[in-house]
């Protein structure tokens, strides 16, 4: 739609129709206006994958691997197909805006939404990121750049007040979404967070840079209820505020435009971006664009390659790819092999139609060929996961999952229905419901002490077979909407059950105002003794001519809404781990978890697989790698620390008030650097199946500053499988005039070649790369001079290394060639 024709529309508007648009209609909606034929917008949150409105485990949705895997694929193409499936899903559903990507880093290994982020790169984040948004849009289908910016932890998210130097603002935290501008990213979202004592809803920063310099000619969206105030927000330049109807804009913002206080000029801006945006999405068409819907087989394909491309392969002592012809017993162990986590919790959640498990990628990989011990060693899921369709059935139809009712205030039935899940999250909107009620009917398959939780905030109480075993009002002390509403603490209480006795479970909560909509009721049977299924996996392993172990994070410690506390596995899965490489020398390790964790035992194992949350086909996608169908292309985009202690970075917890990231420029591989650390893994390190030769350097002496130039990196695979290295470019300035991290990465390039196979990699280097924000001019600077430029297989393993020298324009416009072979400098 053209510009005048978007002015045109906008004068049609009286203030009140224009500050209607500008908060939303309901949850997920923007506000339709009739005056102009402008249906409601529809938004869900991404990016593990299109949940659509509803929070309705019967409406399913492709699940994609966590971002933190993502990252780890360094694989654009791939990220855009992912994005092309997000936004075929989002057709489906009747979604024109999808809330991803997360453009926040990994600053500390403790950051709860880490899973949600791509990397602690700014780099890697951004065409990460951009590549996604790409897929996304090209389709269609808005993307949202989000949380501008530094909301990276979760620790009194809402509030924290981020104190930032402004050159790590610009050149580490602000470039991803400098680069999702550039991809045409038609909304950005302001965090909760504050930045140096202003809240982001209304900050300076998304006028400068974000609208006027980089030229943003979007929407600048609020997180969910992050508008707290009617001017601030308004004269800062930001566009919508969501949720509603309720909020401090409406009613308030029109009084404040009448009094001057907010300028109609600005009003007409932010409708004006709106409007463009719905033009984008086709919210003027009378009916939805049409998209050819990714068929089922095609994404689960596309989502089975994710997961291969995403894992790690951080240790091989030449055990993995598995020879499928050699095993005759293979053990598969760890609870996580047959109850994976498939992604992390909080806003982004989505119902997957069915989930591939480790163990069932393996067994039907192996069916027919060898046999398949399963072994789930000690107990490791606490709390308790919610009610399925697995044990128990409705009582009133007697069919697989929960009944559902809604009640009034003197007990009687609003409305019933048959769910899969004992964790409901919309149920309260029902008129005149006063109490939520979740009931099933348990067939315990053990004798021993179950442990069931209920979930929520206020007046709950849980009976089994009619006696009441909790009964407490739980008040709601926090405001984070997705504690609130998403994952509320569970209450639970210990229960001893007879295998042969089915018990009515009945949970209810009474649905006050503030008390948020989330209802769960969880179940655990008996936790295993720990010395018997250790023994028990000893045994397994032993008897087996190979061993896969999953070990992983638990169901609630990686989320919106908490940082973690540690990093550990526990002492369970720890001992578990090492006592069954122990037992066998060809044990691999999968570890599922959405971040870094210590691994004590990484020595001691014969291969490690880092698998991220993979998504829906967590199992087809491992067993191709392990059975070498696939090869394993992640390459790590975050460091992984040996020890919490080790990490340089790690706070997240606020100092009143503030979080101060004091660490500047350098978080991520430029802290380990410059701190001489030695983690026990370095950002880019994987290793995949084959071994590479780099036999070949052809890179520039010389440039002119603002010239983008090429590395052209010569390679042979010199082992006997086909592959794809990821060769990274990185720069440093030791002798410069301002602070510089020890080395950054400055650009990559994925290549493949098949066994024996020459191929040359071309790295493009972006002046981008070479410029430093100047805060006393108050704009970027390309110091001149000698530079060093490195060939890296990780930040912490250079191949080669030379002087590059930026001057002032290159007449031939290619400089000084500087030819090399390896020399191997700086070793790490
Ligand atoms: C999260 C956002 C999310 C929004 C809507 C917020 O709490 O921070 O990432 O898009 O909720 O679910």
């Amino acid at each position: 739609m053209r510009e005048d024709v978007l002015d045109r529309l906008v004068e049609k508007l009286s203030l009140e129709q224009k500050v209607r648009l500008l908060t939303g209609s309901t949850t997920w909606r923007t506000a339709a206006e009739q005056a102009i034929a402008l249906r409601e917008m529809v938004c869900s949150d991404g990016p593990a994958g299109v949940r659509g409105e509803a929070w309705d485990e019967r409406r399913t949705s492709a699940l994609l691997p966590s971002a933190s895997a993502l990252g780890a694929a360094w694989d654009e193409r791939l990220l855009a197909d992912l994005g092309g499936l997000l936004a075929s899903e989002a057709v489906l559903k009747g979604v024109d805006i999808v809330l991803a990507p997360n453009l926040n880093l990994h600053r500390s290994p403790l950051g709860g939404r880490h899973f949600e982020c791509f990397s602690e790169d700014p780099e890697l984040t951004a065409r990460t990121g951009a590549a996604l948004i790409r897929g996304i849009q090209d389709r269609g289908v808005a993307a949202t750049a989000k949380h501008f910016v530094a909301n990276d932890s979760e620790t009194d998210r809402l509030h924290a007040d981020v104190r930032v130097s402004e050159r790590a603002l610009r050149e580490v935290y602000l470039a991803p979404f400098e680069a999702a501008v550039e991809a045409g990213v038609w909304l950005v979202m302001a965090g909760y967070n504050s930045v140096d004592g202003t809240t982001m809803t209304a900050h300076p920063l998304l006028s400068e840079p974000l609208k006027g310099e980089w030229g943003f000619d979007g929407v600048a969206v609020s997180d969910w209820a992050a508008v707290r105030t009617t001017e601030e927000p308004a004269r800062a330049a930001l566009d919508l505020a969501m949720p509603g109807p309720r909020s401090p804009w409406a009613t308030d913002l029109v009084r404040a435009v009448g009094d001057g206080r907010v300028a109609e000029a600005a009003i007409d801006d932010k409708v004006r971006r709106l409007l463009r945006l719905a033009a984008r999405v086709g919210a003027f068409e009378e009916r939805r664009r049409p998209h050819p819907a990714v068929r089922a087989g095609e994404a689960r394909q596309l989502l089975r390659r994710a997961v291969a491309a995403g894992a790690v392969l951080a240790r091989n002592e030449d055990v993995l790819p598995f020879d499928i012809g050699t095993l005759s017993t293979v053990a598969v162990i760890g609870e996580h092999a047959a109850s994976p986590r498939v992604q992390g919790g909080g806003s982004a959640g989505v119902f997957p139609s069915a989930v591939v498990t480790p163990l069932a990628g393996i067994r039907a990989r192996l069916r027919g060929r060898s046999r398949v011990v399963y072994a789930p060693g000690p107990t490791v899921t606490v709390p308790p996961p919610p009610l399925d369709t697995d044990r128990c059935t409705d009582p009133r139809s007697g069919e697989p999952g929960v009944l559902l009712r809604c009640l009034d205030a003197e007990g009687r039935e609003l409305y019933a229905e048959r769910r899969l899940s004992g964790r409901q999250l919309e149920p309260g909107e029902v008129p005149g419901a006063h109490t939520v009620e979740i009931s099933a009917l348990l067939r315990p398959e053990t004798t021993g002490t179950w442990t069931f939780g209920v979930g929520g905030f206020g007046r709950m109480t849980l009976s089994v077979d009619g006696r009441t075993v909790l009964d407490g009002t739980y008040p709601c002390e926090t405001d984070d909407p997705a504690i609130v509403h998403v994952t509320p603490p569970l209450r639970t209480v210990r229960v001893l059950l007879d295998r042969k006795r089915p018990v009515l479970l009945v949970a209810r909560r009474e649905l006050a105002s503030g008390t948020g909509r989330a209802t769960v009721l969880a179940a655990a049977p008996p936790e295993r003794d720990p010395a018997a299924a250790l023994a028990e996996a000893v045994d397994a392993a032993r008897g087996a001519d190979a061993v896969i172990i999953v070990v992983g994070t638990t169901e609630h410690s990686e989320t919106e809404g908490y940082d973690r506390t540690d990093l550990s596995l526990g002492r369970l899965q720890d001992d578990l781990v090492r006592a069954v490489a122990a037992a066998n020398p060809r044990t691999v390790a999968v570890v599922n978890s959405g971040g870094p964790v210590e691994l004590p035992w990484r020595g001691e194992v014969g291969a490690l697989l880092l698998a991220w949350f993979p998504g829906q086909e967590a199992g087809a996608g491992l067993a191709d790698v392990l059975f070498g169908r696939s090869e394993p292309g992640g390459r790590l985009p975050t460091t992984w620390a040996a020890s919490l202690a080790d990490a340089p970075v790690t706070r997240t917890r606020p100092v009143d008030g503030r979080l101060d990231y004091a660490e500047g420029l350098h978080i991520g591989y430029r802290a380990w650097l410059r701190e001489a650390r030695e983690p026990a893994y370095w950002f880019g390190h994987g290793l995949g199946y084959t071994t590479w030769e780099y036999e070949h350097v052809d890179a520039p002496a010389r440039i002119g500053i603002g010239d983008t130039f090429t590395v052209r990196v010569t390679l042979r695979n010199t082992g006997r499988r086909p592959g794809r290295e990821v060769v990274q470019v990185y720069l440093a300035r030791p002798e410069s005039t301002v602070e510089r991290p020890a080395r950054w990465l400055a650009g990559y390039a994925a290549v493949h070649a098949d066994a024996e196979g020459t191929v040359t990699a071309e790295v493009v280097v972006t002046p981008r790369a070479l410029r430093h924000w100047s805060s006393e001019e108050q704009t970027w600077r390309t110091e001149p001079g000698p530079y060093r430029l490195m060939v890296g297989r990780s930040a912490g393993a250079m191949e080669w290394e030379a002087p590059l020298i930026a001057a002032g324009p290159v007449l031939d416009g290619t400089g000084d060639r500087r030819a090399g072979s390896p020399l191997p400098v700086d070793r790490a």
